[in-house]
């Protein structure tokens, strides 16, 4: 991509203002990944119905499916849309996951107004030069940077965990200082993707590791958290997809208690991904089930469509707490 871009020129904001209201308003902000046009659609419409702002954001991965210049339009088409919606809500458009200080500048040239750098599977002091070096060059340009500290077990594009490492607080204050991120994801038992926690016949999910949150929030007084890994795995997905061909057993998430929790404390980020990738999937195979002479594309992704806008406008309300902040 030759051209470069500013955010601003694309009407989207970074995560400074965003992230100081919600960790001042207990709430959290909802980052929503997005690979294609109709959940671009989707996040769009239900955060301007909702009132709520938002950070859509793009993996490594999404960026090579979907064409970084695609994505860039994409994202300016989706505060346009906002706004003759409308709404004003503010949008963000992140990074997630950058994995090298290349892929954050050409997410900085090319109008992304946060990045993460994830140094997460670095040792300490390289993961503290990457993100260092990640921020000097983003914030000559205001770009917010989200750094990582701790391991998440599951895929993130081609890393594989297989153990998740939890965050130590006690890197915590050292980390912001010398790297000076914007924000820091923490690893407090969540992981990616749609199993979480492989549970023994009638077991319950444990809880995720509230005192490590609290002590990262005692060493770091009114900063920014991140949850990573924060599907809920909603069961009802997980039904459907079974019911109509597919098979996924034992998938399960994180509770939505504990998101409400988390979302009332200095987390102001949760990334939500696994979620909206069930719903479109239970709603494309119901209603394919249903249809089976069916070949337009817009009448089994417009079923999908509307599911995951329903999903959003839920998590906003009712889990977040997002919804009316903008
Ligand atoms: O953290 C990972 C996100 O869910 C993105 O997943 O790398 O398959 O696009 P992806
Ligand atoms: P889930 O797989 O739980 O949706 O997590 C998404 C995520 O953390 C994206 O960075
Ligand atoms: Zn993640």
């Amino acid at each position: 991509m030759g051209d470069t871009v500013h955010y601003s020129d694309l009407g989207l904001v970074n995560t400074r203002e965003m992230f100081t209201k919600a960790v001042g308003g207990g709430y959290a902000i909802p980052a929503y990944n997005f690979n294609n046009l109709e959940q671009l659609q989707a996040i769009v419409t239900a955060c301007a119905e909702t009132s709520s702002p938002v950070i859509i954001q793009v993996s490594k991965g999404a960026r090579e499916y979907a064409n970084a210049t695609m994505l860039r339009y994409m994202a300016m088409g989706a505060v346009k849309m906002a706004r003759e919606m409308g709404s004003q809500i503010p949008v963000c458009l992140h990074l997630d996951h950058g994995d090298s200080f290349e892929i954050c500048k050409s997410c900085v040239d090319n109008g992304f107004s946060s990045v993460m750098i994830d140094g997460s599977h670095l040792p300490y002091d390289e993961n503290v030069a990457l993100t260092k070096r990640v921020v000097e060059y983003a914030h000559r340009f205001d770009v917010t940077v989200e750094g990582e500290l701790g391991v998440l077990a599951g895929i993130e594009d081609d890393v594989q965990a297989e153990e998740s490492t939890y965050t130590k607080p006690e890197e915590v204050e050292d980390f912001v200082k010398k790297t000076g991120v914007d924000s820091l994801a923490i690893s407090i038992g969540t992981s990616h993707g749609a199993y979480k926690f492989k549970l023994q016949e009638g077991e319950e999910v444990p809880p995720l590791r509230f005192d490590i949150l609290e002590e990262c929030q005692k060493r770091l007084p009114g900063f920014p958290i991140v949850l990573h890994g924060a599907s809920s795995v909603v069961q009802e997905y997980v039904q459907l997809i079974n019911q109509y061909g597919g098979k996924m057993e034992g998938a399960v998430g994180v509770p939505e208690e504990q998101l409400r929790r988390a979302a009332a404390s200095a987390v102001c980020k949760i990334n939500i991904d696994s979620d909206g990738r069930l719903a479109v999937t239970a709603k494309v195979r119901e209603y394919m089930a249903a249809h089976p002479g069916e070949f337009d594309p817009r009448k089994y992704l417009g079923a999908a469509r509307k599911e995951l806008v329903e999903l959003i406008k839920h998590k906003n309300e009712a889990v977040l707490g997002s919804a009316g902040k903008a």
